[in-house]
């Protein structure tokens, strides 16, 4: 096998990228696009001027089956089948306030958003990967479902560390049948979000370096010294995609800079 020039190698794939409008998903989605991928992607909100080549962006929230439905039908319109299928959707908004402030409703939006959201999209596009016996999926996880901050995402940690059990059974089920899956757990990545954050705490912390420290020392520090940026776990997804990666199943593949502090 040559890996002398992969600047192509997603020609004449098809992917579905979830929430490809910002952070980690909009990096996965011009990375695949930017090496021949066409790519489906879809966001709550349709920025107006969203406009990268080989990329479809529909409208459609994955944390409601109707949302799966659109993003199903989209997959069968403009991608006539599916190569590639990676659930980035993710996120917390849950209060603070410690296990007792959470209530049946966060429970179940958490869950939703960050397990039942890609479990819903496998269950309706792998029949599609079957039939050709050839597909991957990756789950964007977190690190937090091994380092769990209870302080406001409990849930969130807890609903990562079911989709990170749920893409382990998944790969063992799928890999006979030619289908790989696995997990990519990010540590602190350095999105807009974040970076509108850092921009928040900077007010009360003095200055934009304070504030990023003040948040890395919240994780117990970053040994790197830094957040990882979002190319950097496009990178990633875009290996994980590959054939480069051939006979790797079952993984889950830690971007963290160290963050976790063990094996
Ligand atoms: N950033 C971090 O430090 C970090 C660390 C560990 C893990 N992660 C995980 O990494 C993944 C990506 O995070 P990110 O920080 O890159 O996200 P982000 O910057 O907040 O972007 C989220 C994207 O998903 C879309 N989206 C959100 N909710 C959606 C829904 N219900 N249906 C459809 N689209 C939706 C957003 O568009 P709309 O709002 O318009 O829908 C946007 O395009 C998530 O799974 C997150 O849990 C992030």
């Amino acid at each position: 096998m040559s890996y002398a020039s992969y600047e192509n190698e997603f020609q004449g794939k098809r992917a579905l990228v979830t929430g490809g409008t910002q952070g980690m998903g909009l990096a996965i989605v011009k990375r695949l696009a930017g090496a021949g991928a066409t790519v489906l992607t879809s966001a709550r909100n349709i920025p107006p001027n969203y406009n990268i080549p080989n990329v479809h962006l529909v409208q459609a929230d994955v944390t409601k089956p109707e949302g799966t439905a659109t993003l199903v039908e989209a997959v069968k319109e403009k991608l006539g089948g599916i190569d590639i299928l990676i659930n980035t959707v993710g996120g917390s908004s849950a209060p603070s306030g410690g296990a007792l402030a959470l209530t049946e409703d966060h429970w179940l939006e958490e869950l939703n958003m960050n397990l039942l959201g890609s479990v819903r999209l496998d269950r309706n596009l792998l029949p599609f990967m079957v039939e050709y016996r050839k597909g991957v999926i990756i789950h964007v996880s977190s690190i937090q479902r091994s380092l769990p901050l209870y302080e406001s995402t409990l849930a969130y940690a807890a609903a990562k560390a079911a989709l990170t059990t749920y893409s382990k059974g998944l790969s063992n089920e799928f890999a006979p049948k030619g289908i790989r899956v696995n997990t990519i757990a990010p540590g602190f990545i350095q999105t807009e979000a974040a970076n509108r954050l850092i921009d928040r705490l900077a007010t009360t912390a003095g200055s934009h370096e304070a504030a990023l420290e003040q948040l890395m020392d919240s994780l117990g520090g970053i040994p790197y010294g830094r957040p990882g940026l979002p190319e950097e776990v496009a990178e990633l997804a875009a290996f994980l995609a590959s054939d480069r990666s051939a006979s790797i199943n079952g993984s889950e593949y830690v971007i963290d800079g160290g963050t976790i502090p063990t094996v």
